[in-house]
């Protein structure tokens, strides 16, 4: 556990690096939740969180929680994710709770009108469950023990991973992780896009975050010997499903401000000398708006239908996330702006294509978010990269905002 972090933007940036060794997977950053690569991030963090004189629970949503309370005070939610996708970048998620340690430990003797609490999200990537944000879920007293069943995919369930964690199932089923007398959240994240970079900004103030939806299609044709099923006679669940992704894409293209994603795709039984008569694949589709986000729906499966009606197979899906497109409280918005003005940068304002644990604490209580630039807006892949300025203009700027925020504008819960 490294010692003594010096809580500026060299000393962020190390503590990422560090954290970035925290993986499942030699070689690369992944770092899925509730599994050993997970453990090891809290107890990176959480040393660091009891640096910055923060008060540390694991709550029982396997969410990493780091408090500084102030009596009879409401209290401020600084967020992100520590969890990762495959093959990661070491900022995305993880920047914003670094971020957020270092700005508890920079006012640690700076008396505040409100109490603190730095949040480390465990699951908002969705990529080991086929669910997400469940820790922000949790933290807005909205998990649904429905999750609980959700399965890996080695067949081991919500339920099982959180047990074997250690962490108190009934605990959370019975809402022990709502956070209480929030009076608003606030999550600094890398921007994972172009646009700060060609508007040479460092940070932005974001104005909404893309709804999005996910789902899982299953084909089912018939499995077959390669050598004797005449081309005309198959049911081909893979040249059903190739005739269905490329369908997504044309519905995506076809209405501005779409953005839809075939990002996995299986095979079975997966023999070179057998006709695929399975096939399953997910959909992460996404727009600023609901309404055109369920037209863009509506014509993909409708184009899904007709396909399958071609090839002979039958099509099943499953809507496995759904988040709808989340406004940034405007007060929160002009304060993050007014704190970008003060410390001479442009207050640029901008919506977010990504997703965010922001979108699931929004039902507790008003969210705001601050972009930093990143390098080319890669994300998402081990090229991710911020510039020490950038993080230090982000410290910066929140340092000034957190020092100025007064809950009373907020209506105290
Ligand atoms: O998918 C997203 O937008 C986020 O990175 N989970
Ligand atoms: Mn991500
Ligand atoms: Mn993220």
């Amino acid at each position: 556990m490294p010692q003594n972090i010096a809580w500026d933007a060299a000393g962020v940036l190390r503590c990422l690096d560090l954290l970035a060794a925290c993986t499942d997977q030699e070689g690369e950053i992944t770092r899925l939740f509730l599994t050993p690569a997970h453990a090891k991030a809290v107890a990176l963090v959480r040393g660091w969180m009891q640096e910055a004189g923060l008060h540390t629970k694991l709550d029982p949503s396997g969410t990493l929680v780091g408090t500084r309370h102030v009596p009879d005070a409401p209290s401020l939610l600084i967020g992100s994710h520590i969890d990762t996708v495959r093959g990661a970048g070491r900022y995305d998620g993880c920047l914003g709770v670094i971020l957020g340690i270092a700005l508890a430990a920079r006012l640690r003797d700076t008396p505040l009108r409100y109490g603190l609490e730095i949040r480390a999200f465990g699951d908002e990537e969705g990529v080991r469950f086929p669910i997400t944000l469940t820790g922000a879920h949790a933290t807005a007293g909205n998990f649904d023990p429905a999750w609980l069943s959700a399965a890996d995919s080695d067949g081991i369930t919500l339920r099982q991973a959180l047990e074997n964690f250690g962490l108190d199932v009934q605990a959370l089923v019975e809402g022990a992780c709502t956070a209480d007398r929030v009076f608003a959240y606030l999550e600094i994240h890398i921007e994972q896009g172009p646009v700060l970079e060609a508007a040479n900004a460092p940070l932005g103030v974001v104005t909404a975050i893309n709804g999005a939806k996910r789902f899982s299609v299953t084909l089912t044709g018939q499995a077959g010997h390669a050598g004797t099923v005449p081309m005309a006679a198959r049911q081909d669940a893979l040249v059903a499903a190739s005739e269905m992704v490329l369908a997504v894409r044309r519905v995506a293209l076809a209405h501005p401000g779409v953005v839809a994603t075939v990002g996995r795709l299986s095979v079975f039984p997966g023999a070179t000398n057998v006709i695929p008569g399975a096939c399953t694949f997910t959909i992460d589709l996404r727009a600023p708006e609901d309404g055109l986000r369920n037209t863009a729906e509506h014509k993909i499966f409708a184009a899904l239908e007709a396909a399958a009606q071609t090839h002979g197979v039958r099509l099943e899906s499953a809507c496995l996330h759904e988040a709808p497109a989340t406004a940034c409280d405007a007060r929160l918005q002009a304060h993050l702006a007014k704190s970008l003005s003060q410390n001479g940068f442009l207050p640029i304002r901008l919506p977010s294509g990504a997703g965010h644990d922001a979108m699931a604490v929004a039902s507790l209580c008003p969210v705001g978010m601050l972009f930093v630039r990143c390098a080319g807006g890669i994300s998402h892949h081990a090229d991710e990269s911020v510039t020490e300025a950038d993080v230090a203009a982000a410290l910066d700027v929140m340092t000034r905002a957190l020092q100025t925020l007064n809950p009373a504008d907020f209506g105290t819960p």
